[in-house]
Order: C-alpha cells, then sequence, then structure tokens
C-alpha cells in the first residue's frame, strides 16, 4: 500500500507510524489525484482560554502531553501567550491574550474556552484557497509565506462554522518546532515516575455544533469546498431520549484522516445538549475533541488520577444483556470497563471503546472523548442513547434541561 498520509518534517511530532494511525483513527484507501482539496492531517487543535498558562499545565498533567514551543512577550510577542503542545501525532496550541486590549480577550469574553483553529495541513495552500474561493468559501488569511531561519511556511485560512477557521498550513520547506515566531522551549512539568509514555496519540475527530437548520449547509460546504466525503449519519431516534434530541452528519476528507460529525439540536420536549452548548458558547462552536488511544484503560485511570471527570455510565448498562450480546468479545471483561464506566459500541467492521469527559473548562461547552479504535469506523452510534441520558442528568444538576 502507499502511503497517502506523507508526514512533518518534525521529526518532533513524527512519532506515529502510518500502519499506527490506520488502526487508531481508522484509515481508508483513496485516490488522492482526483482530490480537489488534499488533506494530510490536522496540524493543530489551537484553543483560545482564559489563562494559556494554566492550561497548558493542565493538559500536560492530566493529559499527558509534552510542552515543545512558545511564543510570548519573552520571544517578542507582546499580545499573547502561546504554548505548543503535543501526544504522539496531535498537536494543541493553547493561547491567551496578554495586554489587557488583545483581541483574544474579546473572543474569550465572548466564548470563555474554546477552540477557535482546526488547523490542517496541506500539500498545496494555493490550490486549495483558489478551490475554496471558486466554491465560494470566505478567505479570512490570502496565501503567504512566513519564514524564518528554520525554512519557510506557506499559510492561509478559511471561515468555518461560526468564530471557528481552518487554517490551511504547508510546512514541507520548514523545520522548525511549529511556526516562524515560536521557539522551541519545554515546559518546567516532570511526569511522576511510572506514568504512561502518551496517554493519546492521535486526533480522532473534531465535532461542530451548529443552529438548528444549519447541519446540512455546512455538511455541504464540507462537501463542496473541501472535498469531504459523508461518513455515517445519525438522525432522529437514533440520538433521541425523553427530553433531549440531536441531528448528526460526519464529514471525512478522502482518507478519513480528518473527521468533522456536525451536530444540531433536534426539536424534543426539553433542552437539547446542542441548544444549551450554543446558549453559553455564544453560538456555533466545537463541541468536543476525540483523542484516539491505544490502550483505554491506562488512558483513562491515568486521567483520573490526575482528576479528571468523565461521564457517568449506569451500572445498567453494561449489565444489560442485549447490550453484552452486541458487543460480544472485546479485548478486555467487561467488568474492567465497567470499573472505569468505558463505553463499548460494534458495528459491522468492529467495535470501539470510548469514554467522554465533562465539560473541561466553566462553561457547559468544550470536552474530550477518548476513543479506542479496533476496526470500527463508527462514532458510538450505539452508544447515543446510553451517553445523552447521562449527559441529561449532569444538565440537570446545572438547572439547564
Ligand atoms: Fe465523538
Amino acid at each position: 500500500m502507499t502511503e497517502t498520509i506523507s508526514h512533518s518534517p518534525d521529526k518532533s511530532i513524527d512519532d506515529v507510524s502510518f500502519d499506527q494511525l490506520r488502526q487508531l483513527v481508522g484509515l481508508v484507501d483513496y485516490d488522492e489525484s482526483r482530490d480537489p482539496f488534499p488533506v494530510k492531517s490536522m496540524d493543530a487543535v489551537v484553543f483560545v482560554v482564559g489563562n494559556a498558562t494554566q492550561t497548558a499545565l493542565f493538559y500536560q498533567v492530566a493529559f499527558g502531553m509534552e510542552q515543545i514551543a512558545y511564543s510570548g512577550p519573552e520571544t517578542g510577542n507582546r499580545d499573547h501567550k502561546s504554548y505548543v503542545l503535543k501526544s504522539g501525532s496531535a498537536r494543541f496550541v493553547i493561547t491567551g491574550g496578554v495586554r489587557p486590549d488583545s483581541a483574544l480577550l474579546d473572543h474569550h469574553r465572548a466564548h470563555g474556552d474554546g477552540v477557535t483553529d482546526l488547523a490542517l495541513e496541506v500539500t498545496d495552500v494555493d490550490k486549495c484557497i483558489e478551490w475554496a474561493r471558486k466554491q465560494g468559501a470566505t478567505v479570512l488569511d490570502e496565501p503567504h509565506d512566513v519564514s524564518d531561519e528554520h525554512g519557510t511556511v506557506r499559510i492561509a485560512a478559511i471561515a468555518a462554522y461560526g468564530q471557528t477557521r481552518h487554517t490551511l498550513i504547508d510546512r514541507s520547506r520548514y523545520t522548525g518546532v511549529y511556526l516562524p515566531g515560536y521557539q522551541p522551549r519545554k515546559g518546567a512539568y516532570r511526569k511522576p515516575e511510572g506514568a504512561p509514555k502518551r496517554v493519546f496519540q492521535a486526533v480522532d475527530h473534531c465535532v461542530g455544533n451548529v443552529e438548528l437548520g444549519k447541519m446540512d449547509y455546512w455538511v455541504e460546504f464540507y462537501n463542496r469546498v473541501m472535498g469531504f466525503v459523508n461518513m455515517a449519519e445519525f438522525i432522529g431516534d437514533d440520538i433521541a431520549t425523553d427530553y433531549s434530541a440531536l441531528m448528526s452528519k460526519v464529514v471525512a476528507n478522502g482518507n478519513h484522516r480528518v473527521k468533522f460529525p456536525l451536530n444540531e439540536p433536534a426539536v424534543a420536549a426539553r433542552k437539547s445538549q446542542i441548544d444549551e452548548y450554543l446558549e453559553f458558547y455564544g453560538g456555533p462552536g466545537v463541541q468536543h475533541i476525540a483523542l484516539a488511544t491505544n490502550d483505554i484503560l491506562a488512558t483513562v485511570d491515568h486521567m483520573r488520577a490526575a482528576g479528571i471527570e468523565f461521564l457517568e455510565t449506569p451500572d445498567s448498562y453494561y449489565d444489560d444483556p442485549e447490550l453484552r450480546a452486541r458487543i460480544g468479545n472485546v479485548r478486555v471483561p467487561i467488568e474492567e470497563l465497567k470499573r472505569r464506566k468505558i463505553l463499548v459500541d460494534r458495528d459491522e467492521d468492529g467495535y470501539l471503546l470510548q469514554i467522554f469527559t465533562k465539560p473541561t473548562g466553566d462553561r457547559p461547552t468544550v470536552f474530550f472523548e477518548m476513543i479506542e479504535r479496533h476496526g470500527s469506523l463508527g462514532f458510538g452510534k450505539g452508544n447515543f442513547k446510553a451517553l445523552f441520558e447521562a449527559i441529561e442528568r449532569e444538565q440537570d444538576r446545572r438547572g439547564n434541561l
């Protein structure tokens, strides 16, 4: 098989092999030569937060990430601090405004901690932008070169839902640690003895919440503007509970390396979890980032010990004979999953193990999913009802149901 993902020249982020990725995130073969907007991989998930210094430490302690680079007043950037963290092939950039007049502080006032940019590594920035513009996309940042002593990146950006953007980066001529303007800088945090080498290895998918009636608009946007294909589709009863409902469709680039599920609220008896998000984020935005791990038991044990709270799953979920029959044999005894509240789903291709954190910031908006795939290319459709009932119990405790 020929490699359809090429890797960043930056070896520090290049330490998950193509075969590992294939298993971790569920890659498929495709013909890149027919792709009008070829995407190589997720480049970075960029967060704007209220306190980047503390948040960067949070992801090192609780998510086992490693700080690799920094930009801030000490490096000549007077406006904000940005910490670059990595875990396997995943890269997070955590940014917060420093000067009182920083535009980032206005963004944070409006949205709270959240994801501003799902940056994508592409082979040809100009080709992608030319195509996207022709298809009606809003170009936020025209293609341009940025250089330092480590080479040149070609960079541009297009608008996505809400205040979210997709920066497009060609880093094939660049050997620096992240981008020009960033300096290599490790964090002062040292992992305790016996901590796992990594808590996760890759970004699996990034989910967007959009307004009622806008899901198909954005599915069509990704189809038309970025050449993404439609994956599994969940509508109506699949993810409806008595009080809350949502609709979801999934788009992905050709080889499924980049997967963007899109949710909209569905009409139900009580307020949907998507409505709650839209209210507290102040509009559409990224709802959750799913992180792929090859050992979800160790992942959950590490994160729980660090204080991360996960959604509860009722014991009845594990004792349900129908569920046991449906999931069949998985790599660990069900009791081990039950102890950790890890969910299981199976489809025609295999199975997956998954678990969801509670929102990690102050607002009931952004959260994380940890996912271990064994052949399944799905998103846990069979778990949605069990899961959403658990989410609603949380929503009720916040008085927002
Ligand atoms: Fe997910």
